[in-house]
């Protein structure tokens, strides 16, 4: 497989936050400081620092592996893929909004800068980069492999924490994006300095891209590229890991299909913005796939082959966590996900009042959603004491000698959710391949160099 060393770590942090911030929906007895104190939060502190060893480079881009009990290890390769550098801001930035230590998302931040700074005269970036010169190792610039959830936690960044740097940064991408890789609503692989193409083909891992592109807007566009990959479904029963655009058929040794999430997830996000019908049947030829052709008496099997609907003897993680998660919310409207901000929760907490499940979900890469609703809260609560105590200094200073009232700061409208629940995801498996280190996210086992010419020679494992 083409991924491998998924990481144990970070879906782990953002499974805890996810859950934490779930656990009172859930009827759990949440203790008292909730949603800015509690068990799992802690816990995701916890493996959050062990990771916070890896971002200590000359560039703050973080190295790819991290030793959970000694941190780096010396002689760790410094070359990471662009994903696993970018992929932190959505969990470190939730972190440090409940647990008011701004490490995690100062680190994030920091590292997802140093990306934008090396990008290419050109506006692209590539695939794998030396985390400690800086330097470009694998120069295809693409949305897909290596690179897709850099994208993605760009805009579910900026939605998350409303923030219009992160936002420009994709924008300015965006359009570098479509100026040099994108050819008939397909996407393809170019060289970063250049803009020449090195690849026609399209990964699986890329059908997130409509969905991507739906929640910052661009509907029409989403649409078009949906509907060419959902050919590519339609041509297989699934779609292929790789498929050669130009020739329209697979590509050698990648003609299999794991049950990835990511063209079910664009279709439940472009379903939200559209309630254009295809969506649905786009959902419904998957679940009859996955019924007809994988369903095995204990699970349901990766598809070794589309071309004859050969199975392999394994179940990805992904399927559940997240394929099904999104044919399930596709398929039903009034899921508590897609609340509109119309219902909503009052929590007391010692420090206030705090609105919470508002709708505005973010998921993140595994599809662990969070309520950004709960991020406000708590640091509101910072914010509101900042504010008393600078109304009290006033009052000491100034106003010795009249009397003078506090007035109560009620104007707590949360639950801004303007937009649908958010993901796309790169999905790829969650395995640790090393012993003792674990890899921090999804990156192809070998960088692909410059055989590019040799289609389907380019991600394939030395094993
Ligand atoms: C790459 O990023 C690092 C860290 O932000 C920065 O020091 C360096 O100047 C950048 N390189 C280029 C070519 O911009
Ligand atoms: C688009 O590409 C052309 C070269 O093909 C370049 O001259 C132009 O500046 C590019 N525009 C953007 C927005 O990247």
């Amino acid at each position: 497989m083409f991924f491998n060393g998924l990481l144990a770590c970070l879906p782990v942090v953002g499974g805890l936050l996810s859950a934490h911030l779930l656990s009172k929906k859930a009827g759990i007895e949440v203790e008292v400081g909730w949603p800015c104190s509690g068990p799992l939060l802690r816990m995701a502190e916890e493996a959050a620092r062990k990771l916070l060893p890896a971002f200590q480079t000359p560039t703050g881009m973080p190295y790819g592996t991290v030793n959970l009990l000694h941190g780096v290890n010396p002689g760790e390769t410094p070359v990471t893929c662009t994903a696993g550098i970018g992929t932190f801001i959505v969990e470190f930035a939730t972190l440090s909004h409940l647990t008011g230590d701004p490490v995690f998302e100062d680190v994030a931040r920091k590292a997802l800068k140093a990306l934008w700074k090396n990008r290419s005269d050109i506006g692209l970036v590539g695939n794998h980069i030396d985390v400690v010169t800086a330097k470009w190792v694998a120069q295809d610039a693409g949305i897909g492999a290596g690179v897709d959830s850099y994208f993605e936690y760009l805009v579910k960044g900026a939605i998350l924490l409303q923030d219009k740097e992160l936002m420009s940064m994709f924008l300015e991408y965006n359009k570098a994006i479509k100026n040099y890789t994108k050819f008939d609503d397909w996407y393809l692989w170019v060289q970063m300095y250049k803009g020449t193409v090195s690849m026609p083909v399209f990964q699986s891992l890329e059908a997130y891209w409509p969905g991507l592109q739906s929640l910052i807007g661009d509907v029409d566009n989403a649409m078009r590229t949906f509907l060419n990959y959902y050919t590519v479904w339609k041509q297989f029963g699934g779609l292929p890991e790789f498929y050669n655009i130009p020739q329209g058929y697979t590509v050698d040794k990648r003609e299999g299909y794991p049950l990835r999430p990511e063209l079910i997830e664009s279709a439940m996000y472009l379903y939200r913005a559209t309630r254009d019908p295809t969506l649905l049947e786009l959902g419904r030829d998957a679940v009859e796939s996955i019924e007809k052709i994988s369903k095995v008496d204990c699970g349901f099997a990766t598809i070794k082959d589309l071309r004859d609907h050969r199975l392999d003897n394994r179940m990805e993680s992904f399927f559940l966590a997240e394929t099904v998660k999104y044919l399930y919310l596709l398929f039903d409207p009034d899921n508590f996900i897609h609340n509109d901000g119309s219902d909503f929760d009052v929590v007391i907490t010692p420090y206030g009042e705090c609105v919470l499940n508002a709708g505005g979900y973010i998921f993140n890469t595994e599809a662990h959603p969070i309520d950004p609703a709960a991020l406000h809260c708590c640091r509101k609560r910072k914010e509101e004491q900042w504010e008393v105590e600078d109304l009290m200094r006033e009052f000491y200073s100034l106003k010795k000698n009249k009397k003078f009232t506090l007035k109560q700061a009620s104007e707590r409208d949360e639950g801004e959710s303007t937009k649908d629940a958010t993901d796309a995801s790169s999905g790829g498996e969650k395995r640790n391949s090393k012993k003792s280190s674990h890899s921090l996210l999804s990156c192809p086992s070998q960088s692909f160099n410059s055989k590019l010419a040799v289609l389907g020679q380019v991600f394939l494992d030395n094993t």
